[in-house]
């Protein structure tokens, strides 16, 4: 689409539908035209966020994030691409990499990966309800209430791989900061035949390695050789099994072992990944330490309304601090600024994110710092409104990177505008 900016809320707003629609293949949401053309979880879900932020698309916002539950897998995995059929676009890594169809647990006449994103739709699913607690939006949380469920029990039973109540991911395309820094070391570590050493091999081999194993929970456990305890990852399961003790109700189910579950996470988020003074650093499993680069992910643990205050209160700091928001012209850089890897202009490695933002923006609402929520929604609508919904900014200068018509900044623009606290 042509951009120009559009300067009041109204036009902005009207524009990011208009991404939205132009993404909307009448099934699903592709996260942008080209670039990405299958259905991403993360994308989907937060492009549900957004789209219930409006009543005019409160049905598609339901459709999305249900249509995106049907591909679980049958042991609750939630699979991160969805490809969709009829559309044989040339995709790398596509269905004939990842052969789920080979793979008993994956939903039948559907071609998936076999790796998965961060669990935000529990607390999506919560979002939409707290936006429109109607007899539709019950119905919706009671039919994927089961499914929500069947995912939480996953990431308990087969991706604990430390022991300690966390759960990890075992690839970068798991964390949905593809290529943060954080992964820099243990991708280094990957016993890597070193023949064609492009930086997307090691990714591919990781992969196809996990698929050989057949996708079994024990191969990941006893041999896989990326594992990690992320931040965001954890901080986003956190949130959802906070939300899932509120949609318990709705659904007409216990509430009582995701109370429970909730406490056991945040005590493990706190016990495993908590360094004062660094906020909240990945563990590698497999090196056996943190690994000592702050990301943006590290703070998606502010989403979990229960968290103690002095660790709030230190996470804010950081947020503010020069190593953050202190430094660059907007919010939030996805790396710590005085990083030896940070780079202002390279994914994931630097520049801000519309999701990232939107994460914290959601955070501080959640701990009632009203103030910090309205200074990053308005600098990130004055990104989109600079720069178009583009994929990624410079934090700087705010000029656009990656793609265009993205619609995960499409969709966190809507929710922006109509700021929600949960
Ligand atoms: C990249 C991002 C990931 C996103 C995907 C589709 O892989 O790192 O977060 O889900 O693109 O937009």
């Amino acid at each position: 689409m042509d951009y120009r900016p559009a300067l009041d809320d109204g036009a902005l707003g009207r524009a990011a539908v208009a991404v939205l629609d132009a993404n909307w293949t009448g099934q699903v949401t592709l996260p942008a035209p080209g670039l990405y053309p299958h259905q991403w979880n993360l994308d989907s879900t937060l492009v549900a966020a957004g789209l219930a932020a409006r009543h005019d698309r409160a049905v598609r916002a339901r459709a999305e994030l249900a249509g995106l539950l049907d591909a679980q897998w049958r042991d609750g995995m939630l699979p991160h691409i969805v490809f969709r059929s009829g559309r044989s676009d040339g995709y790398f890594p596509g269905p004939s990499v990842w052969r789920s169809d080979e793979c008993p647990d994956a939903p039948p006449g559907i071609a998936t990966s076999g790796l998965t994103q961060p669990p935000l739709q529990p607390y999506v699913a919560w979002r939409i309800w707290r936006r429109r607690p109607c007899a539709e939006t019950a119905a919706f949380v009671r039919r994927v209430w089961p499914r929500l469920a069947a995912q939480h029990r996953y990431l308990t039973d087969s991706r604990d791989l430390g022991g300690g109540g966390l759960a990890a991911i075992v690839h970068p395309w798991e964390s949905g900061m593809d290529d943060s820094p954080a992964w820099d070391r243990p991708l280094a570590a990957l016993p890597f035949p070193e023949a064609g050493n492009a930086h997307l091999d090691r990714y591919v081999w990781l992969a196809t390695r996990y698929r050989d194993a057949g996708y079994r929970a024990g191969y990941l456990r006893d041999e896989h050789p990326f594992a990690v305890e992320d931040p965001l990852f954890n901080g986003a399961w956190l949130a959802s099994t906070w939300a899932m003790t509120r949609l318990a109700e709705v659904a007409g189910a216990d509430a009582k072992p995701y109370e429970e579950a909730a406490e056991r996470i945040r005590e493990a988020l706190i016990e495993r990944l908590w360094h004062d003074g660094r906020g909240f650093l990945a563990l590698d499993l497999r090196a056996g330490g943190p690994i000592p680069v702050g990301t943006v992910g590290g703070f998606a643990p502010l989403l979990d309304p229960g968290l103690p205050t002095d660790v709030v209160d230190a996470l804010i700091d950081l947020l503010e601090s020069p190593r953050f928001m202190g430094t660059t012209g907007y919010p939030v850089p996805s790396c710590e600024v005085r990083a030896a890897e940070f780079d202002r202009t390279r994914y994931w490695r630097g520049p801000s994110w519309v999701s990232a933002n939107w994460l914290v923006c959601q955070g501080a609402l959640t701990h009632g710092r009203a103030p910090l929520a309205a200074g990053v929604t308005a600098a990130t609508l004055r990104l989109v409104r600079q720069a178009g919904f583009r994929e990624c900014f410079d934090p700087f200068d705010g000029s656009g990177l990656g793609c265009r018509d993205f619609s995960c900044s499409a969709a966190l623009t809507l929710d922006l505008l109509t700021p929600m606290a949960v």
